[in-house]
């Protein structure tokens, strides 16, 4: 095994939600799946994910003024795979709706975001997005999509 390989595998034993960074592009959503998404800030209201310089992607995401994001819910494992998907239509068979800003929210999901990108850092092969949160709406009835060991799976609240 590569160490490359060894250490994706590594990482992949923290679990972690699945977030989807969306906005409209010609009147038309463009979208993909990170899991790399964190909280970073109350105040002021900060997130970051990190996007791989490979992707194709991102680029075009990141002229846009707003982003939307959202976590997935449990419901969405088809569509997580179909946005990280290349040369498929990634938004077939999606639920979602924009914002007045351009903002693409995917419908069902556990919460949406609004964001604007703040600033970026080197991240090696990835480069970290700072984002400032402008809008937040929760839906605390959707159960997530959890993402470990390269699987989907489900939270279960037993207590
Ligand atoms: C569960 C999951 C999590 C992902 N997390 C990230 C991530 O944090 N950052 C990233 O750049 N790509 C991530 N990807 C890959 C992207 O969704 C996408 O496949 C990749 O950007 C290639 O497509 P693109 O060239 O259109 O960007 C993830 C994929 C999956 C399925």
């Amino acid at each position: 095994m590569s160490p490359q390989v060894a250490l994706r595998k590594a990482f992949s034993a923290f679990p972690t939600g699945v977030v989807a960074v969306c906005a409209l592009v010609d009147e038309r959503p463009v979208g993909m799946a990170v899991n790399s998404f964190t909280s970073i800030s109350l105040d002021p209201p900060l997130v970051a994910v990190s996007v791989a310089r490979t992707s194709s992607t991102w680029p075009t995401l990141a002229t846009r003024g707003r982003l939307g994001m959202s976590v997935l819910g449990s419901e969405h494992e088809v569509l997580c795979r179909r946005l990280s998907a290349r040369a498929v239509d990634r938004f077939e068979d999606a639920q979602w709706h924009a914002t007045d800003d351009g903002a693409v929210l995917i419908d069902d999901a556990a919460l949406w975001l609004e964001c604007e990108v703040r600033s970026t850092f080197d991240g090696g092969d990835h480069e970290i997005v700072l984002m400032e949160v402008h809008e937040a709406e929760t839906f605390p009835d959707v159960t997530p999509l959890v993402f470990h060991q390269s699987q989907f799976r489900e939270l279960h609240a037993d207590r």
